[in-house]
């Protein structure tokens, strides 16, 4: 059974770098940014992991919860992070998931069989404050994500829940927005009253 968009994001109990948690509850009223990475000691992992710790500030301030995942065990996390700091220049604060016995992998569709048996590939899942799945990502093992790119679609959720706007090819913060089909020109007038760019009648640009 695959996780989809709009799913409640299932809950597991396991062992951090931070102590043992529950998914839901230490989600709380944030949103969560939980990705997996195929293992510790590794070179893109290394980058990524001292990439999230970097952004801590961008993450915070949009009420997000990194939190990591590998097979590997709490106390490999614990020592590879020591080399993630000091290779990368950071202090990693966020939780790394122990999974040696790959249960929370697999309840994530982290192990992709004709890649690896054993080890997770680079899943992202944003996960909002109801604890639904609201973004999912799959890169392969060689390919390191684009932390850009998880901040942009973040604001664009966070945006589209404030603002009830649809966002265009590319946006970025700032830039104009889309009024969504599902909104009528009549309702729009209440809910845009600074106007709006009518391209087409389905193709409608504001500002926010
Ligand atoms: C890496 O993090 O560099 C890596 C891990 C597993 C396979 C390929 C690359």
């Amino acid at each position: 059974m695959s996780i989809r968009l709009g799913d409640t994001a299932p809950n597991f109990k396991v062992a951090t770098t931070k102590g043992d948690i529950d998914f839901h509850e230490w989600i709380g009223d944030s949103w969560a940014f939980f990705f997996s990475h195929p293992a510790d000691f590794t070179p893109v992992c290394t980058t990524e992991m001292g990439r999230t710790s970097q952004l801590n500030k961008e993450f915070d301030a949009r009420n997000v919860k990194p939190i990591g995942l590998s097979t590997d065990t709490v106390e490999e996390h614990l020592k590879w992070i020591e080399d993630v700091n000091d290779t990368q220049g950071t202090d990693l604060q966020f939780p790394i998931i122990a999974d040696p016995d790959l249960e929370v992998s697999k309840l994530y569709e982290m192990i992709h069989p004709g890649e690896s048996e054993t080890a997770a590939v680079r899943s992202v899942f944003i996960i909002d404050p109801n604890k639904k799945i609201r973004l999912t990502l799959t890169y392969p093992m060689s390919v390191g994500r684009n932390f850009d790119e998880i901040l942009r679609v973040i604001d664009a959720l966070q945006l589209g829940d404030a603002k009830k706007v649809a966002t265009p090819a590319d946006w970025k913060k700032g830039d104009d927005v889309i009024i969504p089909p599902s909104i009528s020109n009549e309702q729009a007038k209440d809910i845009f009253p600074q106007g709006w760019d009518e391209i087409r009648p389905y193709l409608r640009k504001t500002k926010v």
